[in-house]
């Protein structure tokens, strides 16, 4: 997608042809920085710090960090050491095993001295499926959005209520959530996009605020709290989210935040769908409530918050009083009962073991 009218990707090789590039989200909106990844211990640190976010470029970032891995030490000891160090730095979104998984298998049975450029040329490859599979999420989810918008009556636009970000940032392009927005928006179909927030990082304000805003759509930033009575006042025709891990049930682990916005959807007869890549299915899980790992991430993520001053300045200030403690459970599980269903580059289907079965038939 653009940004300043110009083309990027969220993951990149340098001229180098092995340093691997990616932009630095955790200075979004107010900074745009591109950070060199050049080791195995760099790759971590930007997933778990979260340079660099969202389950389809953690999956990325993850295959570049292994291509990075086999340069320092392509050794059977050196593949598990960098599959250990990278497995472990955020427990929810799927795409981090998947992507692991995948490239562990493919590297093992190679001869030590070209696995650093099977890994490379592996890692490209995804970036270009992901790409690929989210624009066809975005057909797909297109479909739904016409619908939505030929049932409407009147010229205004079909407003979309949004959690956290899945756009382009949270994958390698065009997002996951928000490629049917972006597809509707580019057809002249009036779409307007409710961002919440999305605390304790705020990704919403600082993320999809800032990449509708680079793409031209209209949009506004509300509180986290604020979606419920907009659904109740007919401000909302259409709930569309993104998923860290669904689960073969048809439950999705989403950002934090997300079942409150699909209990609301539900109480309001609001559609609710949620967009997700092939890779974030967990096959394995038949209930996500109970057996999808909910990350806990850092206390001063909810204790403090940062900006930019009106002097420019980034800075970060402290919200609640000194000593009180806080909690960050960083996702929650909808159940597959609050989900009208799911969009994925196969196609929408019921949120069910049997709808994902029918369009993954291979996969059960
Ligand atoms: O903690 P984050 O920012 O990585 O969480 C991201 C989300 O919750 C997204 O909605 C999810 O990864 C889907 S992205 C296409």
């Amino acid at each position: 997608m653009n940004i300043n009218g110009q083309a990027h990707r969220t993951i990149w090789l340098a001229d180098d042809g092995w340093t691997v590039e990616i932009i630095d989200q955790t200075r979004l909106p107010h900074r745009f920085e591109i950070e060199p990844l050049t080791t195995l211990d760099a790759a971590a640190h930007a997933i778990r710090a979260m340079l660099v976010r969202g389950a389809p470029l953690i999956g990325a970032t993850a295959a570049y960090g292994m291509a990075l891995a086999m340069r320092e030490d392509s050794s059977d000891a050196g593949l598990d050491k960098a599959y250990a160090l990278l497995n472990a730095t955020r427990p929810t979104a799927i795409n981090l095993r998947w992507a692991l998984d995948d490239m562990r298998a493919r590297l093992r049975d190679q001869p030590q001295d070209q696995r650093a450029d099977i890994a490379y040329a592996r890692a490209a490859q995804m970036c270009d499926e992901d790409v690929a599979i989210n624009s066809a999420i975005g057909d797909h989810g297109l479909e739904v959005i016409r619908a939505v918008h030929a049932a409407a009556p009147g010229d205004g636009p079909v407003n979309i209520l949004t959690h956290c970000n899945a756009g382009w940032l949270a994958t390698v392009d065009w997002g996951t959530a928000l490629a049917p927005i972006y597809k509707a928006h580019d057809l002249g179909i009036p779409v307007h996009v409710w961002a919440d927030e999305t605390r304790p990082r705020n990704q919403g304000a600082a993320l999809t605020a800032w990449e509708l805003g680079q793409h031209g759509v209209s949009h506004a930033v509300i509180a986290d709290n604020a979606g419920g009575h907009l659904m109740q006042h007919g401000m909302v025709d259409l709930c569309i989210t993104g998923t860290d891990r669904t689960a073969a049930s048809g439950d999705v682990a989403n950002k934090i935040g997300t079942y409150l916005k699909a209990l609301a959807a539900r109480d309001n007869e609001i559609p609710f769908y949620v967009a997700l890549p092939s890779p974030t299915i967990d096959w394995t899980l038949s209930d996500g409530v109970r057996d999808i790992p909910i990350e806990e991430r850092d206390q001063q993520e909810v204790t403090h918050i940062s900006g930019k001053t009106d002097a420019g300045d980034i800075v970060s200030v402290q919200l609640t009083p000194d000593g009180s403690p806080a909690g960050n459970y960083a996702f929650d599980v909808t159940p597959a009962r609050l989900v009208t269903g799911l969009i994925t580059e196969r196609g929408v289907c019921p949120a069910s073991r049997d709808g994902l079965a029918g369009l993954f038939p291979e996969r059960v």
